[in-house]
């Protein structure tokens, strides 16, 4: 199959080509084909949420467990009504407070939601995008977009176009570029099905926001604890993740003695003939002797290194690192979803110095 590749910026998304694009994107759609759009967060592979083939096919596209259900995509607000069974009052308080945003909710779900698109749970995640690109797109497809983030299974997700090209070029419809995105990380999920709220997955809306119009909200005990024997409640929490093709090894401790730390095993490294990838930080990245030091951005602002971390760690890959260093991050705030995020890459492979 060949893929059709469109450029569309938000701020160009009134013009008449864009508009005719975003049509034809959602004539693919309807008629159960995949195409691959911009979010706030990382990119989506999109289908009808509502047509169980199409579904099917972004497993096959992904290379995803069957078992791994979807996020479906909404518009607009009354979209949530038709595929939930029922809709708890903290629902609509978070859309009110989070909407259109970076969050998802697990929701009951009703009988138009197909089984294949909840990988057979009674329950369906519901999302409602921030990118205009995203909300037109869905509008213009029927309302209802299925949507696991546009990387092959087991990659970082794609936070630019051309790395959704590198795993799905040939492989489904079309693909809209919207330029980089800007949060980086995939959105946090929240169930709202079993009474007191809980975080599964950690993302830019943190625990800390949810509580202020929530009260108390629990997190998923497996986030962040490799060790846990439970299994965790969103199904794709349970693969390994964002795996770079290099060991990663993250290093955590008092800054000077990081560095100090990493450097020593870098050249030791480099001595036995391997090449080396170091994932730094504004203040630190001059003080590094890696092959391939990567400035993630400032912690000062931790949103900047979400945004710049799955770029990393396929850069990483491009480049054929053997290993890879990588500096520890606060888990508070955005940083809780951060170092989920490396954790998950690392295998858990943290030391403390
Ligand atoms: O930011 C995002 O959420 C991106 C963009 C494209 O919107 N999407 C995304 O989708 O990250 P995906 O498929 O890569 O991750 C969806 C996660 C998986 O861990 C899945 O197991 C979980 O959501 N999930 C989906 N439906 C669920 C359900 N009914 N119950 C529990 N977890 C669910
Ligand atoms: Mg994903």
């Amino acid at each position: 199959m060949e893929t059709r590749y469109e450029t569309i910026l938000e701020e160009d998304l009134d013009s008449q080509r864009a508009q005719a694009v975003l049509k034809d994107a959602g004539a693919i759609i309807k008629r159960g084909g995949l195409v691959a759009f911009p979010t706030e967060t990382v990119y989506g592979l999109g289908a009808d949420a509502l047509q169980e083939e199409a579904c099917r096919k972004i497993y096959e596209a992904k290379g995803r467990p069957s078992d791994n259900p979807l996020i479906v995509h909404i518009g607009k607000w009354e979209d949530i009504y038709p595929i939930t069974r029922e809709l708890p009052e903290q629902a609509k308080v978070l859309a009110d407070a989070f909407w259109p945003g970076p969050l998802t909710m697990i929701l009951k779900k009703s009988d138009l939601v197909p089984m294949r698109t909840t990988g057979g749970l009674d329950t369906v995640a519901v999302r409602m995008p921030s990118h205009k690109v995203a909300r037109d797109f869905i509008l213009q497809s029927g309302g209802y977009i299925a949507a696991p983030s546009a990387n092959r299974s087991g990659r970082p997700s794609p936070t630019l176009a051309r790395y959704v090209q590198e795993d799905m070029d040939g492989r489904i419809e079309m693909i809209i570029d919207g330029g980089q995105v800007g949060i980086g990380l995939e959105s946090t999920i929240v169930d709202l099905t079993e009474g007191n709220p809980v975080i599964l997955r950690p993302g830019y809306i943190t625990r800390e926001m949810l509580e202020e119009v929530l009260g108390n909200v629990d997190v998923d005990k497996t986030i962040l604890d490799g060790n846990s024997k439970q299994a965790p409640k969103a199904p794709g929490m349970k693969y390994r993740h964002y795996a770079p093709k290099a060991d990663l090894t993250i290093v955590a401790g008092e800054e000077d003695k990081v560095v100090a730390t990493i450097n020593a095993r870098t050249k030791e490294a480099q001595r036995e003939g391997k090449k080396v990838g170091i994932i730094s930080t504004d203040h630190t990245r001059k003080r590094y002797v890696g092959d391939s030091v990567k400035n993630a951005g400032s912690r000062e602002n931790e949103e900047t290194i979400a945004r710049e971390l799955f770029r990393i760690l396929r850069e990483f890959d491009d480049e054929n690192v053997d290993v890879i260093y990588s500096e520890s991050f606060d888990e508070n705030g955005i940083g809780q979803a951060i170092m989920n995020r490396l954790l998950k890459a690392a295998g858990h492979h943290i030391e403390y110095i």
